[in-house]
């Protein structure tokens, strides 16, 4: 079977993407990880699908010219509106969450009952509901859009009275429809799984689309001889279009591994350049 040693490329606004690596690593220990942040045009979230399509497709080429063999849009928000776009554009795997995230959530409902909570922009897509439904057609899907959520995690404010209160207020319509299942659908929210577990409750089950896609990455992976080879050493890179403070601490603290390699990447000619 084929091996291959180059890294998995993967891209986010900023933090949140190191939700999936986290995962992904756990899953796949030999594989190193060329990781883009877009922490200069963050968020994502509230912006209009040309935009994010190309914010997508520009983070894609940077990752592309880094020679990865897979791409892993590490961004519902990019998931939701520019994976179609993306997938056109470039002649290599490109593994989405948003797929892989619903999927889990239609298995696991008992009810017939879920939440979803995502940004603005992949609220607004109802890219969820239409996956949802795809599996099956009588579960409910209730969507939520949580906005402050991103600058929280970003902050790294993830058990702050602030983070709890905002969390009360978001996901109070979510506990009213009583959904047993909740789709974190914004790869920045599993950092604040602690406060949202806490207000939905111990009975609601969380899904963490990072996850999911960390399954579909391996299965792709494996299918197309990728794999890196018994024996490769793991080396991760980190990119970003700028510097926020606390990327490299509240990185850092989440992957449970210091950021060493954090590079800056400029903005020219509509292309990111080292
Ligand atoms: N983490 C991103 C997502 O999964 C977007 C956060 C943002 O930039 O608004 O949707």
């Amino acid at each position: 079977m084929s091996t291959d040693r180059r890294p998995i490329g993967c891209f986010d606004s900023g933090v949140g993407g190191l939700t999936v690596v986290r995962r992904l690593l756990e899953l796949l220990p030999r594989e190193s990880v060329q990781y883009f942040g877009d922490t200069a045009r963050l968020p994502y979230g509230s912006k209009t699908r040309p935009t994010i399509i190309q914010f997508s497709i520009e983070n894609t080429r940077w990752l592309v010219e880094q020679d990865v063999k897979a791409v892993v849009v590490a961004c519902n928000t990019s998931t939701a509106l520019a994976l179609d776009a993306i997938r056109r554009k470039f002649d290599l795997p490109i593994i989405g969450v948003i797929e892989p995230g619903a999927r889990a959530a239609a298995r696991i409902t008992r009810s017939g009952r879920v939440g979803v909570i995502a940004t603005r922009a992949t609220v607004g897509s109802r890219a969820y509901s239409h996956a949802i439904k795809k599996v099956s057609k009588k579960i409910e899907v209730f969507e939520r859009s949580c906005p402050l959520f991103v600058p929280l995690a970003e902050e790294g404010w993830l058990e702050h009275p602030a983070a709890l209160e905002v969390a009360r207020e978001y996901l109070s319509p979510l506990k009213r429809h009583q959904v047993d299942t909740l789709v974190m659908g914004c790869t920045h929210y599993p950092l604040l799984r602690g406060v949202i577990q806490q207000v939905m409750g111990p009975g609601v089950k969380l899904i963490d689309s990072g996850e999911e896609a960390a399954g579909e990455a391996h299965r792709v992976l494996e299918m197309e001889g990728l794999l890196a080879p018994r024996g490769a050493v793991a080396r991760h890179e980190f990119a970003l279009s700028d510097v926020p403070g606390r990327f490299t601490e509240v990185g850092s603290r989440f992957l449970g591994q210091t950021l060493r390699k954090v590079r800056r990447v400029t903005h020219e000619d509509g292309a990111w350049r080292i």
